[in-house]
């Protein structure tokens, strides 16, 4: 694997590439994030991965100082799984040399709700560093995982209206044997938080049965299910039923029609933060 840290050693090494599949994350590597650099093999030659931090998507209170930079072992893995060719780490004054001031606005009904509303701002650095990394790498597909679903969606929808010549490629969420979503912010959890973790997913799982059981009273279902888990000392942002074409809520009539739902939750063990989310 080569490891290169600049914009122009990349197109370097990428020079004549047509089919590059490319896997952006922000480092810590786990199963999850190795699981989508295996699924971009399947999708084009050579596979291209990023570790970035991007100071852009994160608030001012948020964990951007603290978020986990593990180069070094995440080089070692990439190496040992032998699926990614190159890999770009650039440093910040490399990728953002001087202030960003073009950024990327998200639209308000998919940005600006779940996390847009909780995390303001968030979805436009991710978009404008997505749009960047796709600038600097020009895949023909990048691979996202459907564990940030509505970044994925939101991802989609920009590369659909800049009219990007790349394929996004959703990738299904990897779990520990528990349940709980493989997530780089996991390591932030005390034991006492890790043995508790796994209630999330079992929360949107018993929210699944119970619309599949046909139960149609959405609000009354979120309800609970957020305060379950409140009464289990998490912090809910959100525990919202929505459809899965644009995450807004379904009408009666929809959820009598069975359209496809997704459920999300983001919630709050201390200062650790997690989402997750299930289709139904
Ligand atoms: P990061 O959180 O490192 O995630 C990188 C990619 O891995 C994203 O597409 C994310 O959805 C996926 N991923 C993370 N955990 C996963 C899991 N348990 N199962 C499946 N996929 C998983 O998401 C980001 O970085 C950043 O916002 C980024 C897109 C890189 C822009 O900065």
């Amino acid at each position: 694997m080569k490891v290169v840290h600049t914009v122009e050693e990349l197109r370097d090494q990428l020079r004549g590439q047509t089919r590059a599949a490319f896997v952006p994350t922000m480092g810590n590597l786990h199963a999850g994030h190795l699981a989508l650099m295996r699924t971009a093999r399947q999708y084009g030659d050579p596979v291209v991965a990023s570790i970035f931090v991007n100071r852009l998507q994160f608030g001012p209170n948020e964990d951007f100082e603290k978020y986990p930079r593990t180069l070094v072992d995440d080089i070692e893995k990439l190496e040992k799984e032998r699926n990614v060719y190159v890999l770009f780490a650039p440093d910040e004054r490399e990728l953002y040399p001087e202030p960003q001031k073009y950024r990327v606005q998200t639209p308000d009904e998919l940005g600006r709700i779940l996390e847009g509303e909780h995390r303001p701002g968030f979805f436009e650095g991710v978009c404008t560093v997505v749009l960047k990394l796709l600038s600097c790498v020009q895949p023909k597909v990048a691979v996202f995982g459907k564990k940030d679903y509505q970044q994925l969606m939101i991802v989609r929808s920009m590369c659909r209206q800049f009219q990007l010549p790349v394929e996004i490629v959703a990738h299904e969420t990897v779990r520990a044997d528990d349940g709980l979503a493989l997530s780089s912010r996991n390591v932030y959890l005390t034991s006492e938080q890790r043995a508790i973790a796994p209630m999330l997913f079992q929360s949107l799982q018993a929210t699944r049965q119970e619309l599949l059981a046909g139960c149609h009273d959405v609000s009354a279902l979120e309800a609970a299910s957020a305060q379950k888990l409140v009464s289990h000392g998490w912090d809910v942002d959100y525990f919202s039923v929505r459809r899965q074409r644009d995450l807004l809520a379904p009408t009666p009539d929809e959820l009598e029609r069975r359209e496809p739902l997704v459920i999300l939750t983001a919630a709050r063990l201390g200062a650790t933060r997690l989402i997750d989310n299930l289709e139904v």
